[in-house]
């Protein structure tokens, strides 16, 4: 058996310029509902603090029991705290007209009088183009600076990973647009009988883009400015998740906080009319636990109890906030 060693309030206390706060793990094991409580915990010291959601599936309305779809929005009883569910559909329907307006301008550009229709559809029809529309919006969120902290309630394990994956392959992608457009641009003022020189709208948003991802990848990747914490039950699977997560995480260079242990049964609860089921959960538990020591010992920030009512509105989240912040 183990303890821990910096526990989460600790840990927040010695990341004193934390900007970027993300919960990660297997689906159900509480990771909404710990974001709500640290989005609050930390409002409560003073922090401006933003609880958004990226996830296209949305569940902040319903863990703080007021809707915040659409726009941050100053959570009821609440000092300091916004939370905001970003629309996926809009963002995806605003990508989409924008990437119509670069491929009409370059049709144009390159006299070709193709639809622009055509390339529209198969630039924005493959399941990546949502996730990409998503990531964008979280760097908007990021890089718009209005927040002391930004606390995100991600996406289910993989699509995050692939989220942050694709910051590196944004960058690569943009280079070698980049290269050709120049390529090409030098081609067509060589040919230009007029020589008069156009300015590049695709070159331009290329550059901008390549930027604010460079500057995104720069925070997501400083350990004083951005923390994942993996969120795991002391059961099989979701340990094996956050394992592997883990280890995604340490080769793309992205900070890990550590690990919460949610959902504890409580032995001093136990007595003797105990049911034998309880007991046998009991023991499993123990025995994952020991588990997680095994793995995880020094990185593990919280044990918290599960509770015998779920964690939504602000009490239940102020009770999850001081078992999560326990100790400091
Ligand atoms: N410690 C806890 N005790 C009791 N219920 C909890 C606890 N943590 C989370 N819950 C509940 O478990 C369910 C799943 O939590 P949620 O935060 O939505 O998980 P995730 O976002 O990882 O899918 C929710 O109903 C939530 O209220
Ligand atoms: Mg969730």
């Amino acid at each position: 058996m183990s303890n821990i060693t910096t526990s989460m309030s600790q840990y927040i206390e010695e990341h004193p310029e934390l900007k970027y706060v993300f919960f990660g793990g297997k689906g159900g094991v509480g990771k909404t509902a710990m974001a709500g409580a640290t989005a609050l915990w930390l409002a409560g010291r003073g922090k401006r603090t933003l609880l958004a959601s990226t996830n296209p599936v949305h569940s902040l309305s319903g863990l703080l029991e007021q809707s915040v779809f659409g726009a941050p929005t100053p959570v009821q009883q609440a000092e300091n705290l916004w939370a905001y569910e970003i629309d996926t559909r809009e963002t995806i329907e605003r990508s989409k007209k924008e990437i119509r307006e670069k491929i009409q301008w370059f049709l144009k550009f390159a006299d070709i009088s193709t639809k622009a229709d055509d390339f529209v559809e198969s630039a924005t029809m493959n399941p990546a183009f949502e996730e990409s529309a998503m990531f964008e919006n979280m760097v908007d969120l990021m890089l718009k600076d209005e927040y002391d902290v930004y606390v995100f309630d991600t996406a289910p394990t993989a699509n995050a990973r692939r989220l942050l994956g694709m910051s590196k392959i944004y960058s690569l992608w943009v280079d070698k647009m980049l290269k050709s457009r120049e390529e090409a641009r030098t081609l067509r003022e060589m040919l230009s009988f007029t020589k008069k020189k156009e300015e590049d709208p695709l070159l331009g948003y290329l550059l901008q883009f390549r930027q604010r991802m460079g500057q995104a990848r720069e925070r997501l990747t400083d350990a004083g400015k951005t923390a994942f914490f993996f969120v795991t039950l002391p059961e099989a699977l979701p340990i094996a998740v956050i394992t592997r997560f883990i280890g995604w995480f340490h080769d793309f260079g992205i900070p890990v906080g550590g690990v919460v242990v949610n959902m504890v049964l409580d032995k001093q609860a136990l007595g003797d009319g105990t049911p034998e089921f309880v007991l046998n959960r009991v023991q499993m538990q123990d025995e994952h636990m020991k588990t997680i020591w095994e793995k995880f010992d020094g990185s593990v920030r919280a044990i918290l109890p599960l509770f015998d009512q779920e964690v939504r509105g602000l009490p239940m989240l102020r009770q999850a906030g001081q078992a999560l912040f326990a100790g400091g």
